[in-house]
């Protein structure tokens, strides 16, 4: 048996939580690779909509295992507000039994906050647009061999190595300028260990690898998206932590030659939350329009997201990277009536006319080159089948496979888990 996984391949948002719901039943389990509370993975059933940051998308299945792995940092904080959130509306993963987390996982600590926000406010133009959860400063103390993890709230000392850091935190924040107040926070941290020591820790490792010489079926679920990935997206414009496949090795210990299908999803256009380059971003009426048919809001931060036409080099580079053997299309419901939509197929750069993602798109960002498609008028929402899809949207999809080489597998036609197509 081996691990598929899902991820996204622009710079997030794609719908990696509505399609991880929705492919859950196919899994034992479900295991979340990287990233943090930096993360809004929506899901939509039955009329009630959720919000998850840290727990993996598998949890409203009643059959589904679910892991936060161990390339995942967690914000204890948030992480029992979204189990008492859960709880309040009927769900306890916990108490059934549907979740445990990984030993190896890092901790973000209230003062990695603190350091974000000091980091970003420094940077004026230059700004990442993080999301201000602590991410970066919490992946550079585990590289950095500072972290405190998971496993670590079992010791006896680990107050003590919580305020070791503490301190470490506290003087570089003294270099940025007035710390401030932060006890409220961090009493709320010492609360939300006590939760977290609720939920059943495991080496991660093992746990994913007896499932599969059990013969059962695991799902890696990743964050972000594969132009925020810290090596090989926009960087710096990126967020600290390996969003590729190669990831899913590393975030839950899984050998390269168990990765089975890596599941590649995409918006049927682009949008990016933050800073950094954009290329076929659209910085008119259009791009509001896609705004507001999409609801182009951050799920974490209600920030708005910056929306723009598909970009196929960006695609055929996170594909290369990922190595994609399907794909999942989504949002194509919100192009309905737009009489003609674009594809970007080349840039120029640098007096060029290349295919393919250059290495500093910051100093020059590429010019797309457009190619124009007739759109589609139907409304998709409603859609069920396969042979419902208009033509043109079928002509677009399969203009897309040309291009990119990879079967879409899947339509989504709305945020709810009903509205999904498998294509033949
Ligand atoms: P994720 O971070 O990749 O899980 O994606 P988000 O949840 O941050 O953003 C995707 C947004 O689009 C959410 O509000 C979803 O409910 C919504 N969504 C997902 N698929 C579709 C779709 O096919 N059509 C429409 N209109 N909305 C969708
Ligand atoms: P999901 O999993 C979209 C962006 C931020 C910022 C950059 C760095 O929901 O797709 P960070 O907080 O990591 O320091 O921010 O990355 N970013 C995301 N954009 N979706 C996300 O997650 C994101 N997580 C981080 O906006 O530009
Ligand atoms: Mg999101």
């Amino acid at each position: 048996m081996a691990v598929d996984v899902l991820l996204g391949l622009q710079w997030g948002d794609e719908g990696k939580g509505k399609i991880v719901d929705v492919l859950s039943p196919d899994y034992d389990l479900i295991a979340r690779f990287q990233g943090g509370p930096n993360a809004g993975h929506t899901l939509e059933f039955n009329g009630q909509k959720f919000v998850l940051n840290t727990i993996p998308s598998g949890i409203f299945n009643p059959k589904t295992m679910n892991l936060i792995g161990n390339g995942v940092v967690v914000d204890p904080i948030i992480l029992k507000r979204e189990l008492d959130g859960l709880k309040a509306r009927g769900f306890d993963p916990v108490a059934d039994k549907k979740m445990v987390i990984a030993r190896r996982a890092h901790l973000i600590l209230p003062t990695h906050q603190l350091l974000d926000a000091a980091s970003e406010s420094r940077m004026g133009l230059g700004k990442i647009g993080s999301t201000l959860k602590g991410i970066g400063p919490t992946y550079m103390d585990k590289t950095g061999r500072n972290g405190l993890r998971v496993g670590d709230t079992q010791l006896p000392d680990f107050k003590e190595r919580y305020q070791k850091l503490v301190n470490k935190h506290l003087s570089i924040l003294a270099y940025y300028g007035d710390v401030p107040d932060f006890s409220e926070k961090e009493q709320a941290f010492f609360e939300a260990i006590e939760a977290l020591k609720i939920i059943p820790q495991v080496d991660g490792e093992h746990f994913v690898n007896q499932y599969l010489q059990q013969g059962k079926k695991v799902l890696a679920e990743g964050a972000q998206g594969t132009m925020l990935d810290v090596d090989f997206g926009s960087y710096p414009f990126v967020t600290s932590s390996n969003t590729t496949t190669a990831g899913a090795c590393t975030g839950l210990g899984i050998a390269p030659k168990n990765i089975g299908k890596v599941i590649g999803i995409f918006k049927a256009y682009c949008t990016r939350v933050g800073g950094g380059p954009f290329p076929t971003e659209l910085e008119n009426e259009t791009g509001e329009k896609l705004r507001a048919i999409g609801h182009e809001f951050g799920a974490t931060t209600g920030r708005p997201r910056r929306c723009g036409w598909i970009d196929l080099p960006a695609l055929k580079y996170a594909i290369l990277l990922n190595g994609v053997s399907e794909m999942v299309m989504t949002k194509a419901d919100v192009l309905s009536g737009f009489d003609t939509i674009y594809a970007c197929t080349h840039y120029q750069y640098n007096g060029e006319t290349i295919d393919y993602m250059p290495y500093d798109i910051n100093a020059i960002t590429p010019i797309p080159v457009l190619e124009a498609i007739p759109g589609w008028n139907e409304d998709l929402t409603g859609i069920r089948a396969e042979s419902e899809i208009p033509t043109k949207l079928k002509n677009y999809i399969a203009y897309l496979e040309k291009h990119l080489e990879v079967p879409v597998r899947y339509l989504s036609v709305g945020p709810d888990r009903e509205q999904t197509l498998i294509l033949s």
